[in-house]
């Protein structure tokens, strides 16, 4: 049932990682950071900043970086969303920001967990609007997760200060012509919508829920898992490439604590 543009734009949404081969206009790269800039944002703080990666040797390192994800130095456009603390933390010192609290009698060293967290909300809030305009001009768009890997190397490449956080990768391009579209299931929404509070699921539940998922497993999997359960803790948790992430962000967070 056809509702309206902007639910059908979210609607016919999937992740793209195969792009036509042409450079995003100007024009359309303006209209996604407008969009971005324009999303809801913490106190009207834009806890963020974006980085646009159009350089095809830097987005060949971060293919790499990122799980070796060959599609990514493919993308004609990177944007990375960086939780950003670094702009204001630097006007608090330019402003005797410290001076301030010792007379106030807080101690302030610097921005801590609650300020990465809502910082982090501020990035991926602005990150999706684009994703959803993007949708809107025929740019498809890939999350990248793997940003949270490789902190240090990330740091070195982007030029990232200490109080900045990549905690968001999109890679863009437009629709190639001939592609048509599939779209991922998701878990039914009883699973995830509550009322009121929390409900834990039961056994039962929680057989239902995954029901689809274990439908298409494959005992003959490379990770000898014997079900569903098995196989996303193999890639989850045990992969080199999830070891290495909770490495990275363990690295990251002390510039937080
Ligand atoms: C936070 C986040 C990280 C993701 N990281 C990756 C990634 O590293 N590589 C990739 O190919 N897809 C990545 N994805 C895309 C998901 O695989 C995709 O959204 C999911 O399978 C659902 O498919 P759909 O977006 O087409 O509906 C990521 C998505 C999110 C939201």
């Amino acid at each position: 049932m056809y509702i309206n543009e902007v639910v059908e734009t979210m609607n016919n949404r999937m992740s793209l990682r195969k792009y036509a081969q042409e450079d995003i206009m100007d024009a359309h790269l303006d209209i996604l950071l407008e969009c971005a800039i324009k999303a809801p944002t913490a106190g009207n703080q834009m806890l963020y900043s974006i980085l646009t990666i159009k350089n095809d040797e830097t987005k060949e390192k971060l293919s790499k970086t990122c799980n070796n994800q060959a599609f990514i130095k493919k993308a004609p456009l990177v944007l990375i969303f960086l939780a950003d603390y670094q702009k204001w933390f630097d006007y608090f010192q330019q402003k005797n920001v410290l001076e301030y609290a010792d007379k106030k009698g807080v101690s302030f060293k610097g921005p801590d967990q609650s300020h990465l967290l809502l910082a982090i909300e501020d990035a991926m809030i602005a990150a999706q609007n684009v994703v959803i305009a993007g949708e809107s001009l025929n740019i498809g768009s890939c999350y990248i997760g793997n940003i949270l890997e490789n902190y240090e190397k990330h740091k070195e490449i982007l030029n990232l200060p200490d109080w900045v956080l990549p905690i968001g990768m999109l890679t863009l391009g437009y629709y190639p012509p001939d592609l048509k579209k599939s779209f991922s299931k998701r878990f039914d929404k009883s699973f995830v919508v509550f009322e009121e509070q929390y409900k834990r699921l039961s056994k039962d539940e929680l057989e239902k829920m995954f029901s689809e998922k274990e439908m298409t497993f494959n005992s003959n999997n490379p990770y000898k898992a014997d079900n569903m359960a098995q196989v996303f803790y193999a890639r989850k948790f045990v992969s080199e490439s999830s070891q290495e992430m909770v490495r990275s962000v363990k690295e990251a967070m002390k510039n937080w604590l």
